[in-house]
């Protein structure tokens, strides 16, 4: 092989370096021909045990190795951080950028020439594309995918959504204790990724629009054999990608963001998508802004999925995926061009796609609900910004005026939020405040906040809750979130008081505090931020450097990127 590859700056020399990088591989096992030249593919792994989303990515691994062997490359596997959604306290988000830092700087110490990302539970793949954006090798997505249907009592059940529902349920006395936690076992019944729309298969699902993994990877579940194919696939796919040096920089681009937007919008996907997609943005430098997301804001919901519908991820699936979805924006014009992983354009993906169950999947002509974007709100209450998925929200409660109920924090919230004397109705609204980035911190999906139970045990099932908080992707609400700036940065949502009125037009796009100018004044000038949680360690340097929501909370220091070779040697 005669083209100089960045893996030869470890294994192509013949000096001491050279032989200290070779021979401590070869302990386990790997031939010389392993160091000829043949391109290095870093297999790039979040399995844990504690991310139990994301525990079939290790056969996967293999499915990966066998491709790279086959292609003529060489693959080796390392683990990052991983991050367990559902296990990590205070919330795996405040981890997404260490994450992102734990990859960047793998990738760039060692020596390999391109990447696949095997990641899945929420968290894991936005931090994954963002740390190798940041060092711009050719990258490839391999996702865990998603859970087999959950299934109870002769029904399908939906991760998140339906513990949302049935928690609910057993607060109005709808639902028994018991039975509540039998469902534990038959929500949860194979490897994968949450089975619902959430933000697993969201990621899952912008990343195969925006090009970065293969076809079909968002929807075939985990523990079907063709996913393993498919990580086969993608093993032989970036061998020739390494020579074909094809980077995140050619696919991430404005174009790919774009479609990433229109397609969240037609899957119905999660409003977490908004601040990964702007942190991914920020790291391959393409200028995207809250605003953009407003493109999706008229594209109709076709994907029959919880939250926004019905179905799981399963009967995607089976209905044709990700694939047909792009066909139909295809049809509609709307898709733009950008290159793939494959080399050609996006527009590829769709070509022969076919629709098998057009129930789950619709169409435009005859869409599951007629307009499915996110839409952003803004007013002397989020200056910088919050959103709405108006999908999983009550018509009713789009536009509206009331009288705000306020919780200081989140203790507060759970402290009060049931008292039988609590002084709301249907009508108030609730806040939350001190759930942003650097409240909590970290922005838990705290933003959907349970219904009172005085209300809820008057049938009340949804209301306005307002906060600086995200909310799980599978959830569903009127919920307007990622207020920005939140309210330990002296947002203004730090001086909204019990029995303000704020009015709400998500027709319009506003978001309004309806106290005077003055009185605005006043309060801020008596307003303190609360002590800082955390004082040490990475959480103390996340809290100090994390940008708004507005802006992907990422860190100020971690934006755009470094693709200089790294020249010096350990010894
Ligand atoms: Fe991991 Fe939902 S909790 S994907
Ligand atoms: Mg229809």
């Amino acid at each position: 092989m005669t083209k100089k590859r960045r893996s030869s700056a470890w294994y192509g020399k013949h000096d001491k370096d050279g032989f200290i990088h070779r021979s401590w591989m070869k302990n386990q096992g790997f031939p010389d021909h392993a160091f000829d030249g043949r391109p290095v593919i870093g297999i790039c792994n979040t399995w844990s045990e504690l991310t139990p989303c994301n525990s079939g990515l290790r056969d996967l691994a293999e499915g990966v190795k066998r491709g790279v062997w086959e292609a003529g490359g060489f693959p080796v596997e390392f683990p990052v951080m991983s991050l367990g959604e559902t296990q990590m306290k205070p919330t795996a988000m405040l981890f997404r950028n260490l994450l992102a830092m734990d990859v960047e700087e793998s990738i760039r110490a060692y020596g390999i020439d391109g990447v696949v990302l095997l990641g899945g539970c929420d968290k894991t793949t936005p931090g994954q594309l963002m740390g190798a954006a940041s060092v711009d090798l050719p990258t490839i997505v391999v996702s865990s995918g998603p859970m087999l249907n959950g299934k109870w009592k002769g029904k399908d059940i939906g991760s998140g959504t339906d513990v949302w529902k049935f928690s609910e349920a057993v607060r109005a006395g709808e639902m028994t204790l018991q039975d509540f936690m039998n469902a534990e076992s038959g929500m949860s019944r194979s490897k994968g990724v949450c089975m619902t729309m959430g933000t697993a298969s969201t990621m899952a699902s912008v990343v195969e629009a925006m090009g970065m993994s293969l076809p079909t990877n968002a929807a075939l579940p985990a523990v079907d054999s063709r996913r393993m194919a498919l990580a086969h696939l993608t093993g032989k796919r970036i061998v020739e990608m390494v020579d074909e040096d094809i980077k995140p920089s050619d696919i991430m681009t404005r174009e790919a963001f774009e479609n990433a937007i229109l397609a969240n919008a037609a899957v119905g996907g999660s409003t977490n998508a908004v601040v990964h997609l702007l942190a991914m943005a920020g790291r391959v430098g393409v200028d995207l802004a809250l605003d953009d997301f407003e493109l999706g804001s008229e594209i109709p919901l076709l994907v029959n999925c919880m939250p926004s519908g019905k179905y799981l991820m399963e009967d995607f699936c089976y209905a044709g995926g990700m694939p047909v979805v792009l066909s139909e924006l295809v049809k509609q014009g709307h898709l733009r061009n950008a290159q793939t992983v494959l080399g050609g354009d996006i527009h590829a993906y769709a070509d022969g796609a076919e629709c098998y169950n057009d129930d789950v999947i619709q169409s435009f002509d005859s869409p599951v609900k007629p307009a499915a974007g996110l839409r952003v709100l803004r007013g002397n209450l989020a200056p910088r910004g919050a959103i709405i998925k108006p999908s999983a929200a009550s018509d009713h409660l789009l536009d509206h005026e009331g009288e705000a109920y306020v919780f200081d924090n989140i203790e507060d919230m759970k402290a009060n939020i049931d008292r039988d004397d609590l002084p709301v109705t249907a009508d108030s609204i609730l806040v939350l405040k001190g759930c942003g980035p650097k409240g909590y911190p970290g922005m838990p999906e705290v933003g959907n906040m349970p219904i009172p139970r005085r209300l809820i045990t008057q049938g009340i099932k949804d209301m306005i809750r307002i906060s600086d908080a995200r909310m799980s992707g599978t959830a569903f609400g009127t919920v307007i979130l990622h207020v920005s700036p939140e309210a330990q940065a002296g947002g203004p949502l730090a001086l909204v008081k019990t029995g303000d009125r704020i009015r709400v037009s998500t027709s319009t796009g506003a978001l309004e505090l309806l106290i005077s100018d003055a009185e605005m004044d006043a309060r801020r000038a008596s307003w303190q931020p609360d002590e800082p949680h955390y004082t040490r360690g990475y959480a103390k340097m996340y809290v100090d450097h994390v940008l708004q929501a507005d802006k992907g909370a990422d860190l100020d220091f971690l934006v755009g990127k470094d693709t200089r070779p790294v020249t010096r040697e350990s010894h």
